[in-house]
Order: C-alpha cells, then sequence, then structure tokens
C-alpha cells in the first residue's frame, strides 16, 4: 500500500532536516553545470559550443531564480518549514551560475579582454542590464552568511535580500532584449509569468500580514 500524505510529509520533512541534506541539495544543484562542463569538455555541444555555453548558462541561472523564490510560496502551502534551510544553498546555486554564464561570455565572446567587456557593458544594453543583476546578485550572495545577518541586523538584511525581486526583473529585461532581435519571446514569456507570479505571491502575503498585526 502506498504511504498516506501526511507519512510521506513527514518522510520529507526528515529528509530536509538530515545533517547531509545540505551538501545533497548543493550537489543536486551542482549537476546540471556539471553536465553542461561535461558537455564542453566531450565537444557535444553542438556546432557552436560558445553559443550553447553561453546561453545554456544564461538558462540556468534564471532557472535557479526561480527557484530560489519557490522556497517561501511551497514552504507556506506545504507547511514544510524545513524547506527554508534550503533557501541559502538555492541562493548561492543563482550567483554561481550567474558566475559561470559571466565567465562563458568574457572568455569565449570577449577572449577575456578587460577593455573589450567594459566597451560592451555600456555599449549593449542588454549586457548592461545583465551585468547590473550580476552586480545585485554579489551583494546578496556576499551578505548571505550568518555573520552578515547579524552586522546589517535582520531588519534592514531582509529588506536588502528583498532586492532579489528586483534582480528577477532585471533578468526578464535582460532576457527580453536579448531576444528581442530575435522576435522570440516564448522561454521570455514563460519566465517572466512565473516570476511574476512569485512576486505577486509575496505582495500579497506582505500586505495580509500588515493588516493582520495590530
Ligand atoms: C542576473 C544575471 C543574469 C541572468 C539571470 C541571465 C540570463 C540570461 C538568459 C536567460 C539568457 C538567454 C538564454 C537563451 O537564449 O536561452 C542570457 C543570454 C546572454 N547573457 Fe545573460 N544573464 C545574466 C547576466 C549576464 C551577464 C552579467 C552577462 C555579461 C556581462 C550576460 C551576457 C549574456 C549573453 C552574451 C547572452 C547571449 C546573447 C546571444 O547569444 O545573443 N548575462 N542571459
Amino acid at each position: 500500500m502506498p504511504p498516506a500524505p501526511s507519512s510521506f510529509k513527514a518522510a520529507l520533512q526528515r529528509l530536509l532536516l538530515h545533517p547531509r541534506a545540505p551538501a545533497g541539495v548543493a550537489l543536486l544543484c551542482a549537476l546540471p553545470g556539471l553536465y553542461l562542463v561535461y558537455g564542453a569538455f566531450t565537444e557535444s555541444l553542438g556546432v557552436n559550443p560558445a553559443e550553447t555555453l553561453i546561453r545554456q548558462s544564461g538558462d540556468l541561472t534564471i532557472r535557479a531564480l526561480c527557484y530560489v523564490l519557490l522556497v517561501t510560496p511551497l514552504k507556506d502551502l506545504l507547511r514544510m518549514p524545513a524547506i527554508i534551510r534550503h533557501r541559502r544553498t538555492l541562493g548561492l546555486a543563482v550567483l554561481a551560475y550567474a558566475s559561470l554564464h559571466l565567465l562563458c561570455y568574457a572568455w569565449l565572446d570577449m577572449g577575456l579582454e578587460l577593455e573589450d567587456i567594459t566597451a560592451d557593458v555600456f555599449k549593449r544594453p542588454f549586457i548592461f542590464v545583465g551585468m547590473a543583476g550580476f552586480v545585485g546578485l554579489i551583494a546578496l550572495g556576499a551578505t548571505s552568511f550568518n555573520a552578515a545577518i547579524k552586522a546589517l541586523g535582520p531588519k534592514r538584511w531582509r529588506r536588502l535580500h528583498q532586492t532579489v525581486y528586483a534582480l528577477a526583473g532585471l533578468a526578464v529585461l535582460h532576457f527580453y532584449w536579448m531576444r528581442a532581435g530575435k522576435h522570440r519571446f516564448d522561454d521570455v514569456i514563460f519566465y517572466g509569468a512565473v516570476l511574476a507570479l512569485l512576486l505577486l505571491y509575496r505582495v500579497v502575503k506582505v500586505l495580509r500580514e500588515r493588516l493582520s498585526s495590530p
């Protein structure tokens, strides 16, 4: 007989709280990136491996961003606070994939020429917006540790980390601008809609908390 939903939930909760769960989540997050890098080394990324690497690492970044913003809604809907324990790992995965994406662009598109990269940032608006998003992600990654929460204070830390929604907006704008020349917006609309729904959930939650507090 299949386990009752409540015992499945209890088993999932135990799994999420397992001492090795953070390492497991980190490994799961790393797998698609490792697969991409494996593809590069085995020359199985198609006719234009540089383009595939840049685009797929960009896709992995925006997907990781969706997963990290899904943590709070999932915690609320499943009533499973243990999920929150893995938010930092997911957040760091976003930064790691954005760094891989930037590295692929800087190396494969620009030959690691700092002057050319700087010129490109100010020449192409979609690169400027991507870079602004990356700088924001660095600020969030650098303050994602307990010492930073202590130093900033929980209120200021929370306010800083809420800017992740603005960074999601920059990510969608970057994606939209990049695709505008190609007139292909299907994926942009998909990720834009997912991120807009996640933002809407957050706004409704904050409003409800404010209205219910005396
Ligand atoms: C918040 C950080 C970022 C996110 C979420 C992001 C996301 C994306 C996505 C989803 C794509 C399109 C992939 C596809 O077509 O399937 C893309 C493409 C691209 N991104 Fe980013 N990106 C970010 C930051 C950056 C940065 C910092 C740079 C470089 C300075 C950059 C340069 C590029 C380039 C060159 C392309 C491909 C353009 C082309 O093939 O024509 N991105 N990015």
